[in-house]
């Protein structure tokens, strides 16, 4: 494999509210599975963020108690990278449904953590530009340099 093959992409990952409570199990998974965190931010999102984020189901029925239920306590937002991360991810995570992914797929995360249509544990980006949009929403300052600058050192 030449240099020129190898896409390293970053996606974003959100732990929903309803499993914040395995949020450190599903942060292993994440590891195990050769991605490697740029960023995390633990946040309750606003519901005005939600909507951003979902934009592309606005007006649709479940647009109201998805933007509620996703501001309706913590998330967890990660910067995940790893090579054909955004396919890589939407795979790990399982279909939408988790009552679904609990038959067809039942390793994955939706199935193993989810409940149900709207309670579905996970999100992951469906293509890298919209990872790219959801990352500058929920990481507004860009990305933080992990080699430490002079100006970090006066605080050290
Ligand atoms: P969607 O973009 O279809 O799925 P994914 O999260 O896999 O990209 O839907 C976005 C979210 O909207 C989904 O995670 C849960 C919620 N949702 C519902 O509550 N009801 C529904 O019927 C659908 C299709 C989605």
């Amino acid at each position: 494999q030449s240099a020129a093959d190898v896409s390293v992409e970053r996606t974003l990952a959100l732990i929903k509210p309803d499993a914040i409570d395995n949020a450190d199990e599903i942060e292993e998974t994440i590891l195990r599975s050769g991605f490697t965190v740029l960023q995390k931010r633990k946040v309750v999102l606003s519901p005005e963020l939600c909507s951003d984020i979902y934009a592309a189901h606005y007006g649709k029925m479940f647009f109201p108690s998805l933007t509620a239920f996703m501001s309706s306590g913590p998330t967890i937002a990660m910067v995940i990278v790893r090579h054909q991360a955004v396919a890589y991810w939407r795979d790990l995570i399982g279909p939408a449904n988790s009552v679904n992914a609990k038959e067809t797929h039942p390793g994955s995360l939706r199935a193993l953590y989810g409940t149900d249509e709207l309670r579905n544990a996970v999100h992951g980006s469906e293509t890298t530009s919209a990872a790219e949009r959801e990352i500058r929403l929920i990481f507004p300052d860009g990305p933080v340099s992990p080699i430490p600058t002079a100006q970090d050192a006066i605080t050290y």
